[in-house]
């Protein structure tokens, strides 16, 4: 489990960003779980109606492991909001949305997307395909061989309580508004070198 230092910005509150944290340390924690019961070999293969069936485990793995991961790399990205400088992103997303604002622009558009989920800004070093995908739950939508650079949480839990049910595009500006673009950059181009 890792620990992040974060301070409140925008509308969020100290008691969300703490509860969220809470909630991220279930994830961790669930993952665990299911890590360990696939790894008892007590645990049957076959599926019965009394048991739990390897396939369930598989696809709580997924579940419970990307909503661990994907919350890291949002976490991340806030522990020193405004710091760094975003050139080598901008430039990486500037290649696919023709400029950085309008790189923004779709993010805020997809986070219009129904259902909880996220949006994800994804690098595919052996394409070179830079692009922004909307992920429901957590599990949904993910490319393949891609690293991600950035990272939306739009589960109601993130927003609903500093901004309310109508509040998603105020707090996506927020988001970015105080974004680590240097987390970003790094993402990028340890992508390129794990390719090389
Ligand atoms: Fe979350």
């Amino acid at each position: 489990m890792r620990e992040f230092k974060l301070a409140p910005f925008g509308n969020l509150s100290a008691a969300s960003v703490e509860a969220h944290l809470g909630l991220y340390k279930g994830y961790v924690e669930q993952t665990e779980a299911v890590l360990k019961q696939l790894r008892d070999a007590t645990v049957p293969q076959a599926a019965t109606a009394a048991l739990t069936p390897r396939e369930t485990l598989a696809r709580r793995l997924s579940f419970e492991g990307n909503g661990a991961r994907l919350h890291e790399l949002f976490f991340e990205q806030f522990e020193a909001p405004g710091e760094g400088n975003n050139g080598t992103f901008s430039t990486a997303v500037s290649q696919r949305f023709g400029s950085f604002q309008a790189w923004q622009d779709d993010i805020l558009e997809l986070g219009k997307t129904r259902g909880p989920g996220w949006v994800l800004t994804c690098f595919e070093a052996r394409s070179g395909l830079v692009d922004n995908y909307w992920i429901d739950l957590h599990e949904f939508g993910l490319p393949a061989d891609s690293a991600v650079l950035y990272v939306v949480d739009l589960w109601e839990h993130a927003y609903w309580t500093d901004y309310g049910a109508k509040g998603r595009d105020h707090y996506m500006r927020d988001l970015l508004a105080h974004s680590n673009w240097e987390i970003s950059a790094k993402r990028y181009q340890e992508a390129w070198r794990r390719a090389a």
